[in-house]
């Protein structure tokens, strides 16, 4: 279930100096394209390959479509940016479970791999979310596998939780593991007091 309310990107970017963290451009459209056809973000993420964009008009159209994640409350897209040339890295996205919960995902385009970009985007986006958003639980789901996540949700404060066995499409058993991220002022707030359902995979867009 999405939020009741429509959320809105940061007014002014989240930045740390190295990344940016910014709502979609029409000019990022064809690198988002590219980076949906990387095997290891097609294993990880609920994200299938992207058709290529005929046009700016096609390229309009999926900056629209993520415009329209924020404005029905189902999720939060955000372009991870190069801070210094702006040129997009990578992807991190809040898919909001109600008003109070979401979960994280994230993907790193190839090239920008095992520099911390991740850490970076997590680290600005969940102060945001939590003080701008309302949000009060963040949860991440990766698969057992999936050790370059699980070191990035180690990385940002999330512990494990829980983990959820399931089938996927081709009968192969998935081992979900769901973290929390927990920080000491929030911790005693929120200890307790989430209620875990079946994880669904993660999308970053
Ligand atoms: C998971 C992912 C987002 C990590 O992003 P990142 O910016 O490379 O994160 P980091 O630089 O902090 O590296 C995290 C871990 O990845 C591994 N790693 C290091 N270099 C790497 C490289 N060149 N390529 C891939 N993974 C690498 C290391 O285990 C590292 O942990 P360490 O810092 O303790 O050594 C990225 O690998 C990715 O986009 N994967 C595909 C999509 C995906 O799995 N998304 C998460 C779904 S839950």
């Amino acid at each position: 279930m999405p939020r009741s309310q429509p959320a809105r990107p940061p007014a002014t970017p989240l930045s740390d100096g190295v990344v940016t963290l910014r709502a979609r451009r029409v000019s990022d459209a064809d690198a988002v394209v590219a980076a949906s056809h990387d095997a290891e973000t097609q294993r990880w993420l609920e994200d299938d390959p992207l058709e290529p964009l005929a046009d700016d008009t096609a390229r309009q159209a999926a900056v629209e479509r993520a415009e329209d994640a924020w404005l029905t409350g189902r999720a939060a897209p955000l372009i991870v940016a190069d801070a210094v040339t702006d040129e997009p890295v990578g992807l991190v996205n809040l898919q909001f479970r109600d008003d109070r919960t979401a979960t994280i995902a994230y993907s790193v385009f190839p090239a920008h791999r095992g520099r911390g970009v991740a850490p970076r985007a997590v680290e600005l986006v969940t102060p945001w979310a939590r003080a701008d958003l309302g949000v009060e639980v963040l949860l991440l789901e990766a698969d057992a596998e999936n050790v370059a996540s699980i070191r990035v949700a180690e990385k940002c404060g999330f512990t494990p939780v829980d983990e959820v066995v399931s089938t996927d499409a081709d009968g192969r058993e998935r081992r979900t593991k769901v973290f929390r991220q927990t920080r000491p002022a929030q911790e005693a707030k929120a200890r307790g007091d989430v209620e875990l359902t079946e994880p669904g995979r993660p999308s970053s867009r």
